[in-house]
């Protein structure tokens, strides 16, 4: 049987061996996905064990994302601009090493949510690996215009210049969160790791355009801070990041497997698991 795994510090709590799971049951596949904890200075052996072992492909997340980049042979161009890689395949070439994130979010956005992008003002908020994860996919969209604000301006606007020249028509900006005020988005999503400290950046209070998305890429039982806000600052709609996660496993799914999972039925049933507590 085929051997997959999710590798990462901490690994316990991950879904992707039940989301994995789920996918190779509903599309036939026989093939087993296991979660790896590995020590946090001790990636590149796990991975090498692992593939020695016979392994296919795993799943790469925090905090190995980056040297998982580093770690492989070569790279599909959405990981490429990412700098980061959250999927490795292993073949006989070598380690082929792609970033599925972007391709979940823009999947959950136009497919789950129903928010087109192309012609949309989109804010996305942080300027980390999160962010830098989903610009090539979200400029694929063809969206108006994609402004990038953090809280180390710095940050957005070596993002944005970075960027720029893959962006097509859309006008790509690197700010602050006080240059926002005056500005309104269709879609802002947030992609700071504000919400893991129960904070929120500080955003003006007029941000969302008539019939806004407010997107959080975090997840839980709970709407989140960032949600919540959203809603109270006049967002038309807010959706949290599960559908994203289910998204990034079916790419992933579909680049070893060559066959595209059904996401719906798995995200619905993560759904329920997730509200029961
Ligand atoms: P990730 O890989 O999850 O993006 P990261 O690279 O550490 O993680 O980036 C975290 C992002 O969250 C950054 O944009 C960070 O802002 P800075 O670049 O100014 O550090 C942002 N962030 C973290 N805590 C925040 C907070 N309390 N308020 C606003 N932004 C925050």
């Amino acid at each position: 049987m085929d051997r997959y795994a999710v590798i990462g510090n901490p690994i316990a709590h991950s879904k992707s061996p039940q989301i994995h799971a789920a996918f190779a049951r509903q599309t036939g596949q026989a093939l087993s996905y296991e979660a790896l904890l590995a020590p946090v200075d001790g990636f590149a052996r796990a991975v090498a064990d692992f593939r020695a072992a016979g392994g296919r492909g795993m799943n790469v997340t925090v905090p190995f994302k980056l040297e998982a980049f580093a770690l492989a042979d070569r790279h599909t161009p959405r990981a490429q601009m990412a700098g980061a890689v959250n999927t490795l395949a292993f073949d006989a070439d070598g380690i082929l090493g792609d970033n599925t994130d972007g391709a979940g979010l823009v999947r959950d956005l136009v497919a789950n949510l129903g928010c087109a992008l192309g012609g949309r003002r989109i804010l996305l908020l942080g300027a980390g690996g999160a962010t830098r994860g989903v610009l090539l996919p979200l400029l694929g969209g063809e969206p108006a215009s994609l402004t990038i604000a953090n809280r180390t301006v710095s940050k957005a606007q070596a993002l944005a210049a970075l960027f720029a020249p893959h962006a097509g028509r859309a006008q790509v900006d690197g700010c602050g969160f006080d240059q926002l005020g005056g500005h309104r988005f269709d879609l802002v999503i947030n992609a700071t790791a504000a919400s893991l400290a129960g904070e929120l950046p500080p955003l003006p209070a007029d941000l969302y355009a008539e019939g806004a998305l407010a997107y959080d890429m975090m997840y839980g039982r709970d709407p989140t801070p960032f949600m919540r806000a959203a809603l109270a600052d006049g967002a038309a709609r807010v959706a949290d990041g599960l559908g994203m996660l289910v998204e990034q496993a079916a790419e992933s799914f579909a680049l070893w497997r060559g066959v595209r999972p059904d996401t719906a039925a798995v995200l619905a049933d993560l759904r329920r698991q997730i509200d029961a507590g």
